[in-house]
């Protein structure tokens, strides 16, 4: 065949083509489609619902309340002193006189104890506020996880035995955990929870400052004077009840540096985690 022929059998291939695939409107029909936006769950909404499914596997049913609180079932309810630092409108958001924005979700522990006899046994996520810098570890509105369990017979066995459980399931089967004695007003005694460190595994990282640990969670015996304040009797029934960030628990399982990312709508960030629709 002569290079001319050649040619024009080219031409004649290329102009074929160029009619099949460009539809009369111009539009390339061997152009990729574009993909279909789903959305999708946030990570720490995904936290909270993976938390809180694995406590209702152990009994808990899922419980709310206000935002805005009042001074008594903030602080008081809970027994913390007239002079508590976090009772000052240097710490918290004070909204005018007595009312505040949440500095935790314990508020709902009296809340619930009001409208539910024991046995009660319920977790309460949502959203509390403090007044602190927004910086890589802090932000003045972040999630909670409140836990409360009161019948006849809890003991802090039952605390330690559940709360360890929860880790087992949460992380891995083998994660080791301790617990270190705290302070809180309306739990006594008081312990934080600390998990083997997701990242390094215990050899010490960066992201547990080099101890091999990571605390997730505050928690303790539930403090007679609040049962009394709920018109239960001390002497027939006790509890346990704990906390936990569900924002600081997302970074450490997945080694994130900034709790800031987890409030900004980045989609190279956020589609990592790209979750189910609910
Ligand atoms: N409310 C406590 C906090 O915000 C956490 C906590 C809850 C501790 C329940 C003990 C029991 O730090």
């Amino acid at each position: 065949m002569r290079k001319q022929e050649l040619e024009q059998a080219l031409d004649a291939r290329e102009q074929a083509l160029a009619r099949a695939t460009r539809s009369p409107s111009g539009v390339d029909l061997t152009m990729p489609g574009r993909a279909q936006w789903t959305g999708g769950l946030h990570l720490v909404t995904q936290v909270v619902d993976e938390i809180c499914g694995i406590f209702k596997e152990l009994g808990f049913t899922r419980a709310v309340g206000p935002e805005a609180e009042t001074e008594w079932y903030n602080f008081y309810s809970l027994n913390f002193p007239k002079d508590h630092p976090a009772l000052d409108a240097q710490d918290s958001f004070y909204l005018g006189g007595d009312i505040l924005l949440r500095t935790h979700t314990s508020p709902v522990q009296v809340r619930t104890l009001e409208h539910y006899p024991p046995p009660v046994r319920v977790v309460i996520p949502g959203q509390v506020y403090r007044r602190d810098p927004f910086d890589a570890s802090h932000a003045p509105m972040f999630e909670q996880i409140e836990g409360l369990v009161v019948d006849e017979g809890v003991s802090f066995v039952d605390l330690k035995a559940t709360l360890s459980a929860f880790a087992r399931k949460f992380f891995t089967a083998d994660t080791p955990v301790r617990f270190r004695p705290s302070f809180f007003p309306f739990t006594e005694p008081s312990a934080e929870m600390d998990v083997r460190c997701q990242i390094c595994k215990g050899r010490g990282c960066a992201v547990c400052k080099q101890t091999g640990w990571m605390e997730i969670l505050g928690s303790g015996m539930v403090h007679p004077a609040v049962l009394q304040n709920v018109k239960l009797d001390p002497e027939r029934y006790t509890g346990f009840a704990f906390g936990m960030g569900p924002q600081r628990i997302a970074l450490v399982r997945h080694g994130i540096p900034d709790i800031r990312l987890l409030f900004e709508s980045d989609m190279r960030f956020l589609s990592q985690f790209a979750g189910p629709i609910r």
